[in-house]
């Protein structure tokens, strides 16, 4: 099992998100993330277009990968407007 830690800016809140099954591995950030009941912005529905979905400074959730956060990016997420 991995953990996933949340960081919401706006409301200085964290939370731990645990990826406990290997499928979730290959969901978006933004599915990951709305499969949790998150509100994640987004007018284009992940079609990589309305950039209202940023994470981590400038990457798009609807483009990255939940692996990849967790090798690339030490399982950390930072969204300004949560
Ligand atoms: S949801 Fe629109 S760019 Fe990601």
């Amino acid at each position: 099992m991995q953990l996933i830690t949340l960081y919401g800016q706006a409301s200085k809140k964290k939370w731990v998100i645990e990826v406990n099954d290997k499928a979730s591995l290959d969901l978006t950030i933004l599915e990951f993330l709305r499969s949790h009941n998150f509100p994640i912005a987004s007018s284009c529905d992940g079609e990589k277009v309305c950039q209202l979905c940023t994470i981590n400074e400038g990457l798009l959730a609807c483009n990255v990968l939940v692996k990849d956060i967790i090798t690339k990016y030490n399982s950390i997420i930072t969204i300004t407007y949560l």
